[in-house]
């Protein structure tokens, strides 16, 4: 009987952890969480303000909404395709008191609608952000900011880059230009 619980906590283990590692990297970017100081020098790049609208697209556990909500005063989005990071997120969150504050949506960010984001949060490939680039330049509002942890943009000149913490600020509408 004890084998038998041992076995099915092992199956039940690995169905977690193969969920965890396998969801994120079949879309494209394993999950590699922001560390607390990066992010909080990204949002004072992106000069996030009180009680704008942040978006992270591909949240993680949800660790950037948590303190753009907190420190920041921002109403945050999210949206995570990995089930077992948005379980952890949604845990954060609720048991972590952000709950006005910020939701996180588990789906595929490709397809979620960005249009209130005064600020959008992306830690992603370079490939990744390729894709992504015609649907910000599309959905973004004139005055709305794009945050890019490590990759910049093809064709769109950033209007602030911290070389230091590899971060990329661009101002919708994008200046085309050489990226850097
Ligand atoms: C490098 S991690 C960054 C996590 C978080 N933004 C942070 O900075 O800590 C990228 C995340 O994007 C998620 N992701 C990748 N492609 C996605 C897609 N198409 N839709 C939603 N999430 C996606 C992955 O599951 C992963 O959790």
């Amino acid at each position: 009987m004890s084998a038998l619980i041992l076995i099915v906590l092992g199956l039940v283990f690995l169905l977690l952890s193969g969920l965890w590692l396998i969801i994120p990297a079949l879309y494209g970017v394993p999950w590699v969480p922001t560390r607390d100081k990066r992010i909080r020098k990204a949002l004072q790049i992106a000069k996030l303000k009180p009680g704008e609208t942040l978006y992270d697209l591909g949240a993680g556990d949800g660790r950037v909404l948590i303190l753009a909500a907190r420190e920041f005063g921002a109403t945050a989005v999210g949206v995570e395709v990995g089930p077992i990071q948005c379980l952890v997120g949604w845990l954060r969150i609720w048991f972590g008191g952000s709950r006005q504050k910020v939701r996180l949506r588990c789906g595929n960010f490709y397809k979620a609608n960005i249009r209130e984001a005064d600020v959008v949060f992306i830690y992603l490939t370079s490939a990744q952000i390729s894709r992504l680039q015609d649907k910000l330049a599309e959905e973004m509002r004139p005055g709305a900011r794009i945050v890019s942890i490590a990759a910049d943009f093809p064709n769109w000149k950033p209007n602030e880059v911290d070389r230091e913490s590899l971060i990329f600020l661009y101002a919708m509408p994008p200046l085309s230009g050489p990226s850097t």
